[in-house]
């Protein structure tokens, strides 16, 4: 299904719309951190000092985004309680003088709009953005993965918002990584399209490799967990089949995309962490410790006593 040149015009044919909305997937069963979520999300393992999710929603926030759509499922409702007013735990604060605490538990629920919608059964990622068609609308959006944490003070959400408001066209974050791990994610088949003020940064996806082997892999550009796309994109999902793991994949959906109204893969400037794996949320942790202003010397300090 490979497309020699994609229907990316060089402008956009029409007035492009503003990127207001983020829908987040948050419904995955979370396998690969059993028993941590045997009983209790994913999104809502704690990285320092809030859970993974919260970092998602202030990116969003930070991105410029006024409305977000959390796609939950069975045994998730502690999202849902965690982005709720808490009056009573608030009243309790601000009883005891601890009024900064107060406004902290406050400004999570005030931060922004959220919206829930649920995902019957985990069918794939795809799905879970299918799932929230109707709560998008006819409008461009962009998708965080609840459980990939790209901190930073450059929002590689607002990165892809710039080039899907210049463009006209979705855009996908990608970034490098070493060639002999291509068999561990998506990666894109692309031609070089720079164009100001995005540079060399921006390229044409002339096709998607689900975890392909490296001897076959088109690149080591790998898809990092951060989209923002045009609202056709579901009805390439309506249209795209069950693939790996015989789950709606978003990735086969984009390639539709990708051919008939043009798709970018944009290396975004950042780090991201897949903390939905033990690796990378340790990693995320040992990071955003260090950056964290509280505890940075203190566990700098901790880190320079340990004997590896
Ligand atoms: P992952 O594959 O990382 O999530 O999907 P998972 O299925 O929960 O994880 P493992 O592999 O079993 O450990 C990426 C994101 O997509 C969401 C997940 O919640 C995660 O945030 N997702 C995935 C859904 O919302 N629905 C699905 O059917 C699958």
């Amino acid at each position: 299904m490979t497309t020699p040149t994609s229907p990316i015009p060089s402008q956009p044919a029409v007035p492009v719309r503003k990127v207001r909305k983020a829908v987040l997937p948050a419904a995955g069963l979370g396998t690969r951190f059993l028993p941590a979520t045997k009983a209790q999300p994913k999104e809502m393992l704690n990285v320092v000092d809030k859970p993974q999710i919260q970092y998602v929603v202030e990116e969003c926030v930070a991105s410029g985004i006024e409305h977000i759509i959390i796609v939950t499922g069975r045994g998730k409702s502690a999202i849902e309680d965690h982005f709720d007013h808490a009056p009573s735990l608030e009243r309790f604060l601000e009883e005891k003088g601890k009024h900064a605490e107060a406004e902290m538990v406050r400004r999570i629920s005030d931060m922004v709009q959220v919206s829930y919608t649920r995902q019957k059964e985990p069918l794939g990622l795809g799905h879970a953005v299918l799932v929230a068609k109707d709560l998008v609308g006819d409008e461009p959006f962009a998708v965080l993965l609840g459980d990939v944490l790209i901190p930073g003070e450059n929002p590689a959400t607002k990165q892809l918002i710039d080039v899907y408001e210049a463009t006209g066209v979705g855009a996908i974050a990608v970034e490098e990584v070493p060639k002999d791990r291509t068999h561990l994610y998506g990666i894109v088949d692309g031609e070089s399209a720079p164009q100001p003020p995005f540079g060399a940064r921006l390229l044409r996806i002339r096709d998607l490799v689900e975890k392909p082997k490296p001897e076959n892999a088109p690149s080591n550009l790998a898809i990092t967990g951060r989209y923002v796309l045009p609202p056709a994109i579901f009805d390439c999902l309506a249209r795209t089949k069950p693939g790996a793991g015989n789950e709606i994949q978003l990735t086969d959906g984009m390639r539709i995309l990708a051919q008939e109204q043009g798709l970018w893969a944009y290396i975004y400037d950042g780090i991201s962490y897949d903390a939905g794996d033990k690796l990378g949320f340790l990693k995320a942790t040992v990071e955003l410790a260090l950056q964290n202003k509280e505890l940075n010397e203190a566990f700098r300090a901790y880190l320079k006593t340990l004997k590896l």
